[in-house]
């Protein structure tokens, strides 16, 4: 998929650029992102906006995969960004990005936070509970200002997916109920508050969602709130933000719908909505972060040791594993991998990869079909754009693998290899060692 393809020499080529060639000149493990993919994914979203002549953002969530390089591409395609903390904050601002394109969640947004986004004049914060509410108005009043907000519902619906990245439903630590007065009771602090500008209301019902039911649904909840705020309180939302969740592929067993047909039944559902309770069209924003950047990216392992269990399991183990790519130990998510360097060859039997931490649970694939494999041979494991990297971590004390861009035959480094300097550098000696 992609700009990937499998060349005459039987090797992996990713935008243009040999995998073989990457490995060896940036090392593995390395995330590989096919830009011209990112680019694309946004311009499915764009174009299929563009066709309902309404306004709307699409605000790349980035705790999909943050750098300065991807939030530089992501305002060079138009984007509005998710930032979700003060670290995804300040990568942001850093990068050039447009303060007020920035759009600010989380569930325990800290005073210092809220300071940077107010100080920085970002787009909205996404409010999530009271509390914030109070940091946000102390806060406001002390600098004088006037803050955008949009108010995070819980619309109570429950999209098919894995229990923790269910978000949406009424049990849940995001957002105000919507049954039971909790945003009636927000939207009365925040509407004619001097320092508040009210935007409107958000939603998110949860991630890798392959129908567009669930966003139907959603919409129509709201919309029956918003049917009682007009009615008692004379008021209805500027802004719709719908969240975002739509599914990629990750193996075959995945069917994922074109992104238009999300963004077609959400808008068609809001304009009949509309007309039903009469109100003005709102602003429609979402906030896809898995779908733009996620079978972007491949990451590419050397093979090393190999265990074989006779008549069991063969097991090959790679470089890298769950500290870069932790969703298969989280969640049992699945993936799909091809030796990058024999891509041509076929498979001979089923090898099990494993990771390299110490943990039984550093499993990345089970049963994947390979050709006899040797070591030093290159695997590449796709559809790893999204969560990964974002996700990696220094278990084991094992660094952070490398990042490059590929796009027309040109690679680029966005993020460095961790070095084993770079994972003692806020390490400090115990005392008593140093002094004699
Ligand atoms: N907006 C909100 C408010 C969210 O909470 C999320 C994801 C998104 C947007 C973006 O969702 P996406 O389009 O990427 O599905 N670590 C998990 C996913 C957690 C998603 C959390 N929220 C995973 O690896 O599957």
């Amino acid at each position: 998929h992609g700009t990937s393809t499998i060349d005459h020499n039987g090797h992996l080529s990713i935008g243009g650029v040999d995998t073989v060639q990457l490995a060896k000149r940036y090392g593995t493990p390395l995330f590989v992102y096919d830009v011209a993919l990112i680019r694309q994914k946004a311009n499915e979203f764009k174009k299929a906006f563009d066709q309902h002549g309404i306004g709307y953002q699409i605000a790349y969530a980035s705790k999909a995969f943050s750098c300065i390089a991807m939030i530089q591409l992501a305002e060079e395609e138009g984007l509005s960004l998710d930032v979700v903390s003060g670290g995804e904050l300040h990568t942001a601002l850093v990068a050039g990005f447009p303060p007020e394109r920035i759009h600010f969640h989380g569930n325990n947004k800290s005073l210092a936070e809220i300071e940077m986004g107010m100080k920085a004049g970002i787009g909205c914060f996404v409010v999530d509970n009271f509390y914030e509410i109070k940091l946000l108005e102390e806060t406001a009043k002390k600098h004088g200002k006037i803050v955008p907000v949009l108010i995070r519902t819980t619309p109570g619906i429950e999209a098919h997916t894995h229990d923790y990245i269910l978000t949406g439903q009424e049990d849940s630590k995001f957002g105000f109920d919507l049954k039971s007065g909790q945003a009636e009771k927000a939207i009365n602090q925040l509407l004619h508050h001097p320092n508040f500008r009210l935007l409107g209301l958000h939603c998110h019902i949860g991630s890798q969602i392959f129908e567009t039911t669930g966003f139907i649904m959603a919409t129509k909840k709201l919309f029956v709130f918003i049917e009682r705020l007009k009615a008692q309180l004379g008021y209805t939302p500027d802004v719709l933000n719908v969240g975002g969740g739509f599914g990629i592929r990750y193996t075959e067993e995945d069917n994922p719908i074109p992104l238009s047909h999300y963004v077609n039944d959400i808008i068609h559902t809001v304009k009949e909505e509309v007309h039903r309770i009469g109100c003005e069209m709102p602003e429609i924003w979402i906030e896809p972060g898995r779908s733009l950047v996620g079978d972007a990216g491949t990451t590419l392992y050397t093979i090393g040791s190999e265990k074989t269990i006779p008549s069991i399991r063969q097991y090959l183990a790679v470089d890298g594993g769950m500290t870069d790519n932790l969703r298969p130990a989280l969640y049992q998510a699945k993936y799909e991998g091809i030796l990058a360097n024999r891509a041509n060859e076929k498979n001979s039997s089923l090898f099990s990869i494993a990771g390299k931490a110490c943990e039984s649970g550093d499993m990345l694939i089970w049963d994947l079909p390979l050709p006899e494999p040797n070591h030093g041979d290159l695997l590449a494991v796709f559809s790893t754009g999204a969560y990964g990297y974002a996700m990696s971590n220094n278990y084991n004390r094992i660094p952070r693998p490398a990042v490059v861009f590929v796009e027309n035959g040109e690679s680029q480094l966005v993020i460095k290899r961790e070095t084993y300097e770079d994972l003692l550098s806020h390490d400090l000696p115990i005392k008593n060692a140093l002094t004699n």
